[in-house]
């Protein structure tokens, strides 16, 4: 028989200790709230009430629950009021000496069968649970943000947790409609081991200028369908939060670098740009708490003006190449009312293509999406040639041949001869360097990346790769074209992977390391990206669709390219491609598809 819990103390009142007391007094369970001062106290009490009354509003809560709910929490200062729960958890700021010194007392006030947890991040539970006479009642309770949303909670076990109160820990997350995975205790224990990586990454990005907030953050959201873009995560998060979190991560996780903290956090911090509990951080919000983002200085024009401004005409597009993207490029540009020349390697290929676009649109007017004179007119807009010489007079080249240097550079210098001048040239390299096939012209300045998604047709997010060399009025043409496609254009610099490859193949490749170490299970890893940061797909099926000999060479070439160590692929992922599972495509990878 699983415990009873019916009092539970909650330690803080920020961020996630607001979010916690919601979770149990939502689930029936009485609550002491604690917090350091009266101030502090009011704060966590509006938190709550903002909070039950935007889910009244939406109609998830009724008003006679909440009102219940409300009854259940009893507000106190200091720790005293915590005398007689059954469970306290604690949710102060990350600092192990603060924690240390909140455990002691814990231990003195509290009875002596009431378990102590901690929602900690990153700190080490068995440091914190030695801080008390009763250790082996201490366990992790770690809670994603926010807690009443998200699904998952991690249940940190220490060498010395007795199994009874794990279980009994883990009976409690059922009650509490929650999914736990139950690992040991290890720096970022599942999800935040392979977030923080990620997210420093990105506040990296942008503290290089490498690419705008609104840029990193679209790019992540519509070319992974993450629920919000790292830096606006961050802001989620609290960056004093987070700078705690990765600091612990670089000392207590064998220093890689990749968790030292990017200096911007700390001077942010420092001037107090927390995110959104300041009201202001990598966004300005409408007031502290609040998640509205309004504009700010560094906020970029979103009109047709300002997105044209700078930008050639563009009335006719040539597409070279035959195989699945240049096909939907081919598609997405008559779609959007452009003339388009489609140049393959030959009248065959040509006839494969033209089928392949029919068949795509078709498809549309199926789906009721596509209007049957739409279609038709999109395909009167299309010419087919096999030969380079009818790009004589297009206004822009997009090229979507095979991905080989040479072939690619080759193409460009015949391209160069044949263009009329002022063309955009764009490839849609996901992973050559746009330079190199730049400086196969005479004409580097008006050579772009344009790196479309699979299904182009569907994929709303296009990378506009801008060299050292690339004019600005190079950029606007790409960026204005990508408007008028109804795709989002986010502009990055000429690196290894762009923003989305850079920013997701690391994080594929820590899981696959994680697996490797034993840490825990495909499943549990999976479940917990899924339900505690909310991503479409786990890691591993990721891998498994995206094809693992795909995912190793783009790791690959991450790691020639920045030379960092925790970039160098897993020998896990390494052996796998070598013994022939690849994924779906072949219908082993890391999981069997054999079966489905
Ligand atoms: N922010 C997140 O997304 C997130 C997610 C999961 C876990 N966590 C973890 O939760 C914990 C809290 O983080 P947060 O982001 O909510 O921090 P926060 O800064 O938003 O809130 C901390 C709260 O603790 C209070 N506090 C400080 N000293 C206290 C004391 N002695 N007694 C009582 N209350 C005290 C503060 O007044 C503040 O309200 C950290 O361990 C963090 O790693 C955070």
């Amino acid at each position: 028989m699983a415990r009873e819990f019916s009092t539970v103390g909650v330690v803080g009142l920020g961020t996630m200790g607001a979010g916690i007391v919601e979770v149990f007094a939502r689930n029936g369970i009485d609550v002491v709230a604690v917090e350091i001062s009266a101030p502090a106290l009011e704060r966590g009490r509006a938190t709550l009430k903002g909070s039950t009354d935007r889910a009244v509003a939406k109609g998830k809560l009724a008003e006679a629950d909440r009102d219940a709910l409300h009854e259940r929490v009893h507000f106190a200062v200091g720790l005293d009021a915590l005398h007689s729960v059954d469970l306290v958890i604690e949710a102060v700021p990350e600092h192990l000496d603060l924690k240390q010194r909140i455990f002691a007392e814990l231990d003195r006030v509290c009875r002596p069968d009431t378990i102590l947890a901690t929602n900690t991040s990153s700190l080490s539970v068995t440091e914190i649970s030695v801080a008390t006479s009763r250790p082996n009642q201490v366990i992790g309770i770690h809670f994603f943000n926010p807690a009443p949303v998200m699904k998952l909670v991690e249940v940190v076990r220490t060498v010395v947790t007795a199994p009874e109160v794990v279980a009994d820990v883990e009976a409690l997350c059922a009650r509490l409609g929650k999914v736990d995975v139950t690992i040991n205790d290890r720096a970022g224990f599942i999800a935040n081991a392979l977030l923080f990586g990620y997210l420093n990454h990105a506040v990296g990005m942008f503290e290089s200028h490498y690419a705008t907030r609104e840029d990193i953050d679209a790019a992540m959201k519509l070319g992974c369908g993450l629920p919000m873009g790292p830096l606006a995560l961050m802001d989620l998060i609290g960056l004093d939060t987070a700078y705690e979190i990765l600091d612990t991560m670089y000392r207590r996780g064998g220093r890689d670098r990749r968790h030292a903290p990017v200096p911007l956090l700390k001077q942010m911090v420092t001037a107090g740009l927390l995110g959104r509990k300041s009201g202001r951080g990598f966004y300005t919000y409408e007031r502290p708490g609040s998640p509205v983002v309004v504009p700010d200085e560094a906020t970029p024009l979103a009109t047709e003006a300002a997105l044209a401004d700078g930008a050639r005409a563009i009335a006719k597009v040539g597409v070279v190449g035959s195989g699945t993207m240049a096909t939907g490029i081919i598609e997405v540009f008559a779609k959007a009312g452009y003339e388009v020349v489609s140049v393959t390697r030959g009248a065959e290929k040509s006839a494969k293509v033209c089928e392949a676009v029919k068949t795509s649109l078709n498809k549309g007017v199926v789906r009721g999406k596509l209007a049957e004179a739409d279609r038709d007119a999109a395909l009167g807009r299309i010419s087919w040639s096999a030969t380079l010489d009818h790009l004589a007079d297009v206004d822009l080249v997009v090229e979507a041949v095979v991905e080989e240097l040479s072939v690619k550079k080759a193409l460009f210098a015949s391209l160069d001869e044949i263009c009329k001048p002022g063309v955009v040239l764009a490839t849609t390299t996901s992973s050559l360097p746009v330079i190199d096939v730049a400086m196969a012209t005479q004409r580097p300045a008006d050579v772009v990346g344009l790196h479309f998604f699979n299904p182009a047709p569907v994929m709303p997010l296009v990378e506009v790769v801008r060299t050292i060399r690339t004019s600005p009025e190079a950029t606007a043409t790409a960026r204005a074209v990508c408007a008028a496609l109804g795709k989002t254009g986010v502009v990055c610099g000429d690196r290894s992977g762009f923003i989305v490859n850079a920013l997701l193949f690391p994080y594929l490749n820590d899981a696959v390391k994680m697996l490797e170490a034993s840490y825990s299970t495909a499943d549990d890893i999976d479940h917990a990206m899924k339900l505690g940061c909310g991503y479409p797909m786990g890691p591993f099926e990721l891998l498994d669709v995206v094809g693992l000999d795909v995912s190793l060479a783009i790791q690959r070439e991450l790691y020639l390219e920045l030379r960092e160590p925790g970039f160098a692929p897993a020998p896990l992922l390494e052996h796998l491609v070598t013994a022939g599972y690849l994924g779906r495509k072949t219908r082993r990878g890391f999981r069997d598809h054999s079966h489905r």
